[in-house]
């Protein structure tokens, strides 16, 4: 029987189901993926989200996040991510390319509802996000639906590589329908 990195489908079904262990398991590395943007003028930015949902049949991903932060400014000026994830235990890692829409107020108003109170404490903050501030706890948590914000990510391309005993890396794309292409790694 084959390992599941051995062929481009073994690795896509390992790919989708990192992604939902990363959902589902908050100690999984797949939870806390690196979140990369590109500024308005032009300059690369990666940070740690949580990984909100993950659907291999639409091939889509959302992450939550205050919709006041800078990723906000630069997503609207470039609607587009990578994101990226090493999990050690595995021997793997995944990288993301996905096209970004921002949804907000009335759109979210139902998850909010569905979202505990000690959660909310991550979206809605006095001075916005980024702001300077006097001291380093100048700042009033202040949870608001209005600024909470669903990044809703479109899937367009994935890279995987797997460094086993010998290295393999393949790339699937949403315009290749997911066919699995091994590269050179
Ligand atoms: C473990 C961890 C998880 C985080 N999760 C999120 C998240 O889900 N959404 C989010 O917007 N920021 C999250 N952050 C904070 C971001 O990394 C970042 O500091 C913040 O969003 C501001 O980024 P920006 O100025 O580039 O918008 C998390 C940080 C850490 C350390």
């Amino acid at each position: 029987m084959s390992e599941w990195f051995e062929t481009t489908e073994g690795i896509w079904t390992k790919v989708w189901n990192t992604l939902g262990r990363g959902v589902a398991d908050a100690k999984h590395p797949a939870r806390r993926p690196t979140f990369a943007t590109v500024s308005s003028d032009g300059w690369p930015e990666a940070r740690t989200v949580v990984l909100r949902t993950a659907d291999q049949d639409a091939g889509t991903i959302t992450i939550h996040t205050d919709l006041f932060s800078d990723k906000i400014n630069s997503l609207r000026a470039h609607p587009r991510a990578a994101l990226h994830i090493w999990d050690a235990k595995q021997d793997l890692q995944i990288r993301l390319q996905a096209e970004v829409t921002i949804s907000s107020g009335a759109q979210t108003r139902t998850l909010w509802d569905r979202i505990p109170d000690h959660a909310r404490q991550s979206y809605g903050v006095t001075p916005a996000p980024g702001t300077p501030i006097k001291t380093a706890l100048d700042y009033v948590k202040d949870p608001d639906p209005a600024t909470f914000a669903v990044l809703q990510c479109t899937v367009t391309g994935i890279d995987a590589v797997h460094l086993g005993a010998d290295h393999r890396r393949v790339s699937f794309s949403r315009m290749g329908h997911w066919q699995g292409q091994w590269l050179s790694p």
